[in-house]
């Protein structure tokens, strides 16, 4: 397995936990190292796939996780004593909302140093910075404390630290192997990615204007601290993208074909349904002790390879959602609530028996088979809209026809395969996608 990722690429895989279809090519692992190969023979929407019923798979997730209310004192003991530790944090938020003191304080006996103003979408310029300052000092220990920009930046970190070839960017450009890596822990202030249970992490180049993503076993926290009080002070933008980046994380493992899982679609329709139950709570209560746990929990359960093992994967919506952030700096979920109901409508006839499983579990829907899929996009929609991301390019104003043509010139340029759980979204599609979101 190719131990570079993106969610695609000439060169992709996240290789810890998601599948991604890549034709003529087989199913390449994100996130795990899972290979999906397609045997038996099925007929769909008017389509003729083939797969065989669950696949094999090995799963082993090392993160521990500290869950609750008060659980930052517990770093003091999670930390190793005897390590210099390096405290990375982003752009303030953490000294504005009191997690900054209450690390310090767990940390009180530890050698600790700092470094701050990693950016939303982490740039590569940023942590290379922190990287000297580790090689300076000798780091032993990486604290992570925030959102999943910072932890995705401190992955970086610790694995280019010790990189042997010319330059570590080549671990995201050209899959170089990451061959050690300081050992790292989190403190998770929003929740989202998934990022603390899993070994994958995005890192942006201002210098190139690209996002892309690298994974390695060897940066999985070694633990993850899950306090859903430092979630109080999320602004309604990141608590909407948070919840949007959850739900469509599960929606690139669940939407896809039928594959005889049903373990794994009734484990994801459990995570849609805690979301769309608990975000309106929010919306009354941002200080909601039970709500704020419940999406916190939901999110790392999203994306820590759980809901996705054995089954085929999509993935197209964060490829090209990837590249709408890397030319027009949208949020990362902001792409999402605007691509995925325009790949789910690009590919409703292969999508067709999952979107009217979806329609009537998640929704409780019925009907025709097409209708229900139609209204399941529809009110995936305004979930969306509702929670806080707008559905639209327009909200952005980003012009739909310019950014069809960067992000297909960009696929092009990269020798960019089909994409999505069948390999069957060419360069062409995707460019339709991204037009019909206008
Ligand atoms: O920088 P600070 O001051 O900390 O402020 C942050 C940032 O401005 C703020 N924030 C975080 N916690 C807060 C808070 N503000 C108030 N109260 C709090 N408790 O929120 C802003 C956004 O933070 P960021 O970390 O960028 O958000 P998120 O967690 O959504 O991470 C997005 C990044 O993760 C990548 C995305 O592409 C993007 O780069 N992803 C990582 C994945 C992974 N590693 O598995 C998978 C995802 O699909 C995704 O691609
Ligand atoms: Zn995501």
């Amino acid at each position: 397995m190719n131990s570079q990722f993106s969610y695609f690429g000439p060169q992709f895989a996240f290789k810890c936990i998601c599948l991604v279809l890549v034709a003529g090519r087989g199913l390449i692992s994100l996130y795990g190292g899972i290979q999906f190969a397609l045997h038996n023979c099925m007929h769909l929407g008017g389509l003729e796939v083939t797969f065989q019923a669950m696949q094999n798979f090995t799963f082993h997730n090392p993160v521990q996780i500290v869950f609750g209310k008060g659980s930052i004192a517990k770093l003091a003991k999670l930390v190793p004593a005897s390590a210099k530790v390096l405290v990375v944090y982003g752009g303030g938020s953490i000294k504005a909302n009191g997690v900054y003191p209450q690390v310090m304080a767990a940390l009180a006996k530890h050698q600790v140093f700092e470094f701050g103003g990693v950016e939303p979408n982490p740039r590569y310029e940023t942590c290379m910075k922190a990287v000297e300052l580790c090689r300076k000092e000798n780091i032993g220990f990486l604290l992570s404390v925030g959102g999943g920009s910072v932890l995705d930046g401190t992955k970086f970190i610790a694995a280019a630290t010790g990189f042997k070839g010319s330059d570590p960017w080549d671990i995201l450009a050209q899959g170089a192997e990451v061959t050690s890596a300081i050992p790292l822990g989190c403190v998770l202030t929003l929740p989202a990615t998934g990022s603390e249970m899993n070994a994958g992490a995005v890192v942006s180049r201002n210098s190139t204007q690209e996002k892309l993503f690298f994974v390695s076993n060897l940066v999985y926290p070694v633990f993850s601290i899950l306090d859903p009080e430092t979630t109080f002070t999320l602004p309604l933008r990141q608590t909407a993208n948070g919840i949007v980046d959850a739900f469509v994380h599960t929606l690139e493992q669940y939407l896809t074909f039928p594959a005889d899982a049903p373990l794994q679609d009734r484990q994801a329709e459990a995570i849609l349904n805690t979301l769309i139950e608990e975000a309106p709570k929010l919306a009354k209560d941002p200080k909601n002790y039970s709500a704020r746990a419940n999406i916190m929990w939901c999110a790392t359960q999203a994306l820590n390879g759980n809901i996705g093992l054995g089954i085929p994967q999509d993935w197209s919506t964060h490829g090209i959602g990837h590249e709408i952030t890397a030319f027009y700096g949208l949020d990362h979920a902001q792409t999402l609530a605007i691509i995925w109901p325009g790949v789910a409508r690009n590919r409703m006839a292969g999508k067709l028996a999952k979107l009217v499983q979806y329609g009537q579990r998640v929704w409780g829907l019925s009907g025709a088979d097409a209708e229900v899929a139609e209204a399941a996009i529809e009110k995936t929609e305004q979930f969306f809209t509702t929670v806080g991301c707008p559905t639209r390019l327009s909200a952005y104003k980003v012009d739909a026809g310019e950014a069809a043509k960067r992000v297909s010139e960009r696929f092009v340029a990269r020798g960019q395969g089909g994409i999505g759980e069948r390999g069957d979204i060419t360069t062409e599609e995707v460019a339709k996608i991204i037009l019909s979101r206008r």
